[in-house]
This record gives C-alpha cells, structure tokens and sequence, in this order.
C-alpha cells in the first residue's frame, strides 16, 4: 500500500529532526495537534480507534526503535503512549515521532492523550476519537470511489475491473480491527505462518449482503495495517457502486462503493474445476451411454447420458437428436418439416419459431444437450441421404437459418449443437471417406457455414464428424479443431465426438476433442494418459472448463429442467406455419394453382399414403410425431437400422376439407394404369410422389426411387401414365433434397412440399388452394441430371476400414457456385420460387459506404412492386461479381430480405450488406496471410429472385479502393 510506504517515509523524515533538536526538557511533550491517523489523513478528522495513527512531539530518545512482532508492545524506548488510562500498542517510537495503534477499547470517546518517558509525563493532548472503530482505506485517489480493496491481483476493484458474484475473492486493506494474535482463529499456527490474525471477527457486507470472510489479520508485511479478505457474495446486488461496509461488534466502518458484476460462465467454471478430483473431471468427457458404460441405460432415452456430481452440483447431461423435432424417440414430439424446408423460408424469424419448438419440446423432456445442427453443405452431394437435416447449399444462407435455430434452442436453456464438423456430405463410406480439399476450398465454403453458425449463435457445442479430412480423421484433426475452431474462431465450448467417432486417447486429446460419446473406450484411459506424460492435466482441466463454461453459459445449473407435456397445439401451429413459408412452389403452367374450391367437382388423389400420412426424414433425426405414426414401413438396407414413419396429417382430408363440394377420391398408385383411370374420371388429379431418406445411406440417383416396397413402384412413370391422363396434373413432392423430374414438361403444376412434417397435409392444402400464397425459395440447386454434378459417381469405399479419397477439388464452388463457374444450366435454379403473383424490381441503386471506419458496408436500394392480384411474399437477393483478381465464383449470395406485399402495392427496400459480418460477404480467403482479405476493385452487385442470370439485374457497381 503505498498510503503506508508514505507514512513510514515520514516517520523517517521525523526521526532525523528529533536527533538535531533540543532535548533536554525533563518531560516529553506532544505538540498541539500532533495525533494523524494514517487512514483519513485529513488534519482534524476524527481518528479510529483501532487504526494506527502517528503523533508528533518531542518524545526524548536518541534512536528510534521498532517493532515487527504482534502483540505490539506498549513500551518502546522506554516511552509509552497512552490514551486515558488505555495504552496504546508501539510499532516505532523517535525522538519526533511515535507511530501507534489508537486502543481498541476507546471507541467513540474524546481522550487525553500523555506520553510518559522515565516516569516523566507529558501534558495531555485531547484527542476526538470517531464513533466508529474499523477504517477502510479511501486513498489511492479512490477518496470518492471505490476503496483500497483489490482483487487477488492486487487491481483495484472499480467498474473497469468488477468483482464477480460469488467468485472473485477481494482483499479490503483498513485500519482499527483490534488486538491480533498469531493463533489462527480455527486452530494452531503453521510454524511457517507469518499472519497476525484478528481477535474480533469482522462482519462484512457487501450490497448489503453478509460476505464470506476468509482472512481478517495484518496486512502481510506491515505492522498496524489491517487486510481482510472475503468472497463477494452470490447473492450481491450488481452494479458500479454497490456499498462494502465492515463492522466489528456492531461498530461499523466508512462505506465504500465497488463494482460487482454477474461471474462469467468462464469465472464459474474456473471455480467449479478447482474443487473436482481427477476422477471428477474425467467423468464428464466421456458418455455413460454406449455399450461399455451403459450401466444403468439412458436415464430419459435420447441418444446420450453423461452423469451429473451432484456433490459438486453439477447436473447430469441429457443428450438428444433434434434437427427437425425431438428425435431418437426420447417421446411423442412435434414432427416439423425438415429442416431444408425451414432453409426454403428464408426467413429468420421463422427459423426462430422453429428453434423454439425443438429447444421447448427438448426441454419438456428433461433433455438439456441438442445433437442437431446439421449444417453440412450438402449442395457438393445432393443425394446424400441427410440432405434434410441440413440448410441447403449456400454458407450464409445455411449459417445463418441454423444459428437462428441454435439460437432459439439455446435459449431455453438447452446447449446447442452445430455439425458434423467437417466436410462430412456424404453417407456412402461415411467413417472412412477421406476428403481432399485445399484450405481456401475450405474456408469459403463448408468451413464458412459453421463459423458463422458458429459466430451468430453463440453455439455451445460442436459435433465432429466421422470421415477424414485431409488425411486425418475429424475428432483428432487439429488443423480444423485446434487452429480453426479454438484458435482462429475462438471457440469457447466442447467439441463431442459423433457416435464412436473417436479413434484415439493421446491424439484425440491433444488435438481437440473435449468429449467422447457416447462410450468411454479411449478417453476411459486419460487418467492413464496424463500419469505418462502423454497428455498433460492442464488439457483435462481445458476439456472440462469448456463442458462446465457451457453449461452455465446456457443455463443448466441456473434453470434445471423438469419434464412436462409439451405444448402440442402451439408447436403444431408453428410447424404448419414452417411449412407454409418454406413449401416451393417450381411450376405453375396456366395458372392451374391456386385450385378454385367453388369450381371444383372432383380430385383425384394418388400415391404416397396421401390418404392418411405424409412421409419424414429416416436415421438418428427421425421424429416420433405426437399422436403416433400413420403407418411404419420397415427398414429398408440400407441403412438397416431406419425406419419409415408416415407422420399423421392426411393430405386428402384438408384437400377434402378445402373443397367440400368435391368428389375426394384416392388411388395409391401402385397400378400406374388404375390411377391413370382415376385421373382420366377426375377434374384435377394431385400425384404424391415421395422419396426416402435417412442417415447412414445415400440415394442411388435423383429420379424419385422407391427404396420401400417390393416390387417398387415406378413414380416417374406413374406421374407420366397420369400427366397423360388428365391435362391438370399436379405433382406435390415429399422429399428431402434435390430431385430430377423427368415428367416436368407434361405436369401443369408442381410443389416441393420437402418431408412436410405433421401438420403437412393442411399445409399442402391451403398452399394448393391459395389460403396460403407460396413463397419458398429453393436453398439448394436442382440439376439437371447427375452427370451435372461435381463428382457424378460417389465415392465408395473399398471396405469398412480403409479410408479412400472424396475429390473436392471443386473447392469453394459449391451448388450455385458449381453449375456457375461450369456454364450448367440446372433443372432450377438456388434461389427460385414461384408465387400465385407477381413482383417487379425497379430504381435499383448501390449505395458504397466501404470507406466508413465504424462500419464499411454497402447499400442496395430497389423498389419492389406487388405487379399482381394477391398478397404474397417475395425473397429479394443481392449477388456480388467479385473482381476477376481474386479467382472468386462467378457470383456469391451477399444478403436477402423477405418482404410480404399487397397486391398492387410498392416499397422501398434497403438491403445492408456489412463488410464486418460473420458471413465475410465481401472477402476471400488468402492462403498468404491466412486469414480473410477484402479485395480493390469494382464489384457487381446484382438483384433479384434467384441466383439465375435470367432473373438478376444489374443494381450497380461497387467500387473498393481505388
Ligand atoms: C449421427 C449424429 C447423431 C448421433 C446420435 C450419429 O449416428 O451421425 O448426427 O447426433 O448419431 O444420435
């Protein structure tokens, strides 16, 4: 403390003027106002009991003498000081000056202060004594701030430096705490201990609140200055001036202000981790949910279990599948559309609503760990059986529905998962397939959709994925885990391993992987690992940290889970309304949709299960939808293990419902020649053609294949028998990705209804009929063909164990990006919708606010006119040409907006694109630097409502730089 450096500074000073002075006068003396507390300092204040003061006088002693050693002495040199009949304790006496504790016992009186040298008293000095006994320093230019109290790093605790809530332990350094004592006050000294401790116990509050008082004695290394140590208590309001008070027996100090804020998740958990044993922390890198460890089995089902230490309050973790609703049946829970469909809205706010249903129904069944997420961009395979999990094919697009998902689970105290980390995009070969891809392929593409999945959603948790990626398999890749994930994105969380994804303890330890799921076969052997010096404890101590920081970050300890019914008819809404806004509309020759329910005699429906059900996504993502399947239809090989569920929502029966007056009648078209006669007697006839999928297989082509039946049924040539039945074929598809139709040309409608989830088949009908007006937009490329793919043939291993090569060399050109820089024209284009009206851009203008420091963006302006008869909704996209220079796709999405319109109606519209977003809309990645570079150059923004050339205009040039 330096108020104490200056203090004895002057005693010194003091000590060589008593040595040149006088000093033959038979009594000592004081002088007139010659008593200075050390603690307020201001002359004429009141002085504390307790604290130590100076007093100045002419006290007869040629050396001066000290004392180090508690109880201080009454007597130094010979002079004692006394105050009344109370001596007062000695720590240094001179011939000028004598530095003492005022006695304890003397609060709030006046006194009369004597020095007695040689039986010679001095005359009395009267002395005002505060009413209060401790002091708490108030120097350090603190006088009207905070005090003299400091972290343990010795940093004042002001609003720049706040102390945390139940975390930060803060030292408060103040004077007048009473008699010490070397005996610590719960037991024997340590012969080693050098602290004086207090007799009295001091009280503190802080905010009001009783703090923890963990030390109260000498300032180490000083004689009469106090410290007294307490842990800021949890309960502690927040704030910048939030009132410390100290008191001993009653007799309160001064007040003074300090900061206290809420403890960061990172600050709990460094708290946590230092009262858990080795045994403690590797209990929570590894699941209790595989073979080895499942002993008892999943608690609550789902698809993990990792066992809370309730002596330590750490709650269990629950973990389970949740991209497109409750999945691994953990219980009845709302089947949403897929999540592609929700990618088909791009609309965040929607995407939010569908996040909420997941992270609500999660959390209703005491699951507090959501394995969902699947942002793979799977524009590079389209026919990979997981399509609809994910997001589509764009990063931005795909980054940014997901974060919105991850987002809204989240916060329902519900940790986040974002996956499979990375570059995992197809099923074929799934644990072995090795990519080769360079790192600018990488970092624009699927690396770009999770840093900003990543980034926007504060996500807790990162999956890694089964296959290799250069070489090295994902959970023990420390380019992507160590340098990309936790160093250049500064991940905070856990990375899990998918389900036995894990090859090794020593490499999967050291090169990122924080949690083994869901057995312990490598990470059973860390304790093993770190006695070898192999792994050293420090990384344990990272892993864990990371576990427990999210789980505080999003919750878990604050707002425990307790199982309640979900709230079936809300979600069921939002679901339907999922479906609504992400349905796309690819044809509408005629205007044959929206069905006029008034003119409509008679309908014939066919295939699909279209009477009873709709069709949903297979694999671990698989929903048990409330109320109980339609209809399961086996398991198909492959994968083996996925069943076929029929979510229970009949097309016909809202079909029917819409058109009450018409004759409903349904074929299940397994006899391409009967529905045909179905068709011929109807007005309309509406073909369900649908395409399963799941996790752990990939889909042999595009063409709409029956993978369930036996025989299968030919769906393209039953569209085609009924396109030629009747001239007003409309084609609503179930699916999860891209498709190629090789009846288009004959069918006067078609509907990407994707797995439309449980509330589907209202949905379909009040798209069909016009209730509600399509605005979808694909976020993935339909080809024209597979031969129009990067990689025509997939990959296939040569067995089960032996990693084998996936070609990226297509790198960063993915979907758009791909049939873009190859000249293809695809069957349609990312970005296309149809609506039952019309829209026109005009005034379109490109305002270049790069040059701004705070925020470089730039602004596309447009008007957009509703051109025709019903209200509807547009998807307005802006594209950006990069310069040549910069080797960039020929086109990349930059932003979007969704605007709703009335007919006839017109609005300006602003589309900001921020050179600073997570989605890096205007860099490239450069190799060189390794890190992301904005380019001079002139730019070309285009508008419009996909990414076709045919539907862009020219909004302007964008000039960087000179
Ligand atoms: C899948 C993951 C899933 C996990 C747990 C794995 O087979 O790849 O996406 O989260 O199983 O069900």
């Amino acid at each position: 403390m330096s108020v104490l450096k200056a203090f004895r500074r002057a005693a010194c000073a003091c000590l060589i003027a008593s040595l040149t002075g006088a000093w033959a006068q038979p009594a000592p003396s004081i002088n007139s106002g010659g008593l200075v507390n050390a603690a307020s300092s201001a002359p004429g204040q009141p002085v504390a009991p307790g604290s130590i003061a100076s007093v100045y006088g002419n006290f007869l002693l040629s050396a001066p003498s000290a004392a180090v050693a508690v109880p201080l002495p009454n007597v130094l040199g010979g002079l004692s000081l006394s105050f009344g009949a109370a001596a007062a304790p000695l720590f240094y006496a001179s011939g000028g000056q004598v530095n003492l504790q005022i006695p304890w016992e003397l609060a709030g009186n006046q006194a009369s202060l004597t020095a007695t040298l040689a039986g010679q008293t001095s005359a009395p000095l009267m002395v005002n004594l505060a009413p209060y006994a401790p002091g708490i320093f108030t120097m350090n230019g603190q006088g009207t701030g905070p005090g003299a109290i400091l972290d343990s790093s010795y940093n004042l605790v002001t609003p720049a430096n706040p102390a945390a809530a139940g975390i930060t332990a803060i030292l408060i350094y103040c004077t007048g705490l009473g008699p010490v004592t070397p005996t610590p006050p719960t037991g024997a000294a340590a012969p080693s201990d050098t602290f004086a401790y207090t007799t009295a116990n001091p009280v503190v509050t802080i905010g009001g609140m009783p703090a923890q008082v963990l030390f109260s004695g000498l300032a180490p290394g000083s004689v009469g200055e106090y410290q007294v140590n307490v842990l800021v208590p949890a309960n502690a309001p927040t704030g910048d001036t939030v009132s410390l008070i100290l008191s001993i027996g009653g007799v309160a100090s001064n007040t003074v202000q300090i900061a206290v804020q809420p403890p960061t998740p990172d600050q709990r958990a460094g708290q946590l981790l230092t009262q858990m044993t080795q045994a403690q922390e590797i209990q929570l890198v590894y699941g209790a949910g595989g073979p080895v460890t499942n002993n008892p089995p999943l608690p609550r089902g789902g698809a993990g279990f990792v066992p809370g230490i309730p002596q330590l309050g750490i709650p269990d973790l629950y973990l389970a599948d949740g991209s497109v609703g409750v999945g691994n049946g953990v219980g009845q829970a709302t089947a949403l559309p897929s999540s592609i469909a929700s990618a088909a809205s791009w609309d965040l706010n929607q995407a939010t609503q569908y996040g909420n249903v997941i992270g609500a129904e999660l959390r209703a069944y005491g699951m507090n760990v959501n394995l969902g997420g699947n942002i793979n961009l799977i524009g590079r395979e389209p026919r990979d059986g997981r399509t609809f999990e994910t997001k589509g094919e764009d990063p931005i697009l795909a980054g940014k529905i997901a974060a919105a998902h991850i987002s809204a689970i989240q916060a329902q105290h519900v940790i986040g998962g974002i996956k499979h980390f990375a570059l995992n995009d197809q099923e074929t070969g799934r644990t072995t397939a090795n990519v080769q891809i360079d790192e600018r392929g990488m970092r624009e593409s699927d690396l770009l959709a999770f840093e900003i999945g990543i980034a926007d959603s504060n996500v807790q948790s990162v999956m890694c994925a089964y296959n290799l990626v250069n070489n090295v398999y994902n959970c023990e890749n420390a380019h992507l885990l160590n340098d990309i994930l936790k160093g250049d994105w500064q991940f905070p969380g856990f990375v899990m391993s998918d389900w036995w994804a894990t090859h090794s303890t020593v490499n999967a330890a050291l090169n990122g992987l924080d949690q083994e799921q869901p057995d312990n076969q490598y990470f059973g052997s860390l304790a093993q690992a770190i006695s070898s010096s192999q792994v050293p404890q420090s990384r344990l101590d990272d892993m864990v940290h990371r576990i427990l920081r999210a789980m505080y970050a999003v919750g878990l300890f604050d707002y425990p889970a307790s199982i309640t019914p979900i709230d079936t008819t809300a979600d069921q809404a939002i679901a339907q309304n999922a479906e609504e806004q992400g349905a796309v509309l690819l044809k509408n020759a005629n205007g044959q949709l929206p069905l006029n329910a008034a003119a409509l005699k008679s309908v014939a429906i066919i295939g699909s299960h279209a009477d009873i059900g709709v069709l949903s996504g297979g694999g671990s993502a698989q929903v048990t939808p409330t109320g109980g399947p339609a209809l399961t239809e086996g398991y198909p090989n492959p994968p083996g293990w996925a069943e076929v569920i029929w979510d229970p929502s009949s097309p016909m029966q809202a079909i029917q419902a819409m058109a009450p007056s018409a004759a409903v009648q349904f074929d299940p078209g397994t006899n391409a020649t009967t529905a045909g006669a179905l068709a011929a007697a109807s007005q309309v006839a509406i073909v369900f053609v649908s395409q399963w999928t799941s996790e752990g297989m990939d889909l042999p082509s595009l063409n709409f294949t029956d993978l369930i039946h036996t025989p299968p049924i030919d769906q393209d040539a039953l569209v085609a028998a009924v396109a030629a039945a009747n001239p007003h074929t409309i084609v609503v598809m179930e699916n999860g990705g891209a498709q190629v139709m090789p009846w288009l040309g004959s069918v006067s409608a078609v509907l990407e209804a994707w797995f439309p989830g449980q509330q589907g088949g209202p949905a379909i009908a009040n798209l069909l009929f016009g209730a509600v007006n399509p605005s979808g937009k694909l976020p993935i490329t339909f080809p024209a063909s597979v031969d129009q793919l990067p990689n025509p043939v997939i990959a296939t291993p040569p067995d089960g164990v032996t990693p084998f090569p996936v070609d990226y060399s297509a790198g960063f050109n993915v979907g758009y990006k791909w049939y873009d820089s190859q000249g293809f024209t695809p069957l349609f284009p990312f970005g296309f919708g149809l609506s039952y009206t019309t829209f026109s851009f005009s005034n379109a203008a490109v305002v270049n606010n790069m040059a701004a420091t705070s925020n470089p963006n730039f602004q596309v302006t447009f008007n957009l006119t509703n051109t025709g008869a019903m209200a509807g909704a547009e998807v307005a996209q802006v594209y950006l040409a990069f310069p040549a220079s910069t080797g960039e796709p020929p086109k990349r999405l930059v932003g979007w907006q969704k605007v709703v319109l009335q007919p006839g109606a017109a609005q300006q519209v602003t589309i900001e694109v921020d050179a600073n977003d997570s989605s890096q809309p205007l860099s490239y990645w450069d190799v060189n630097s390794n890190g992301w570079l904005i380019a001079p150059g002139a730019y070309t923004v285009y508008l419009g409502n996909s990414a076709s050339g045919a539907s862009l205009i020219t909004a302007g040039t964008l000039q960087i730089g000179s």
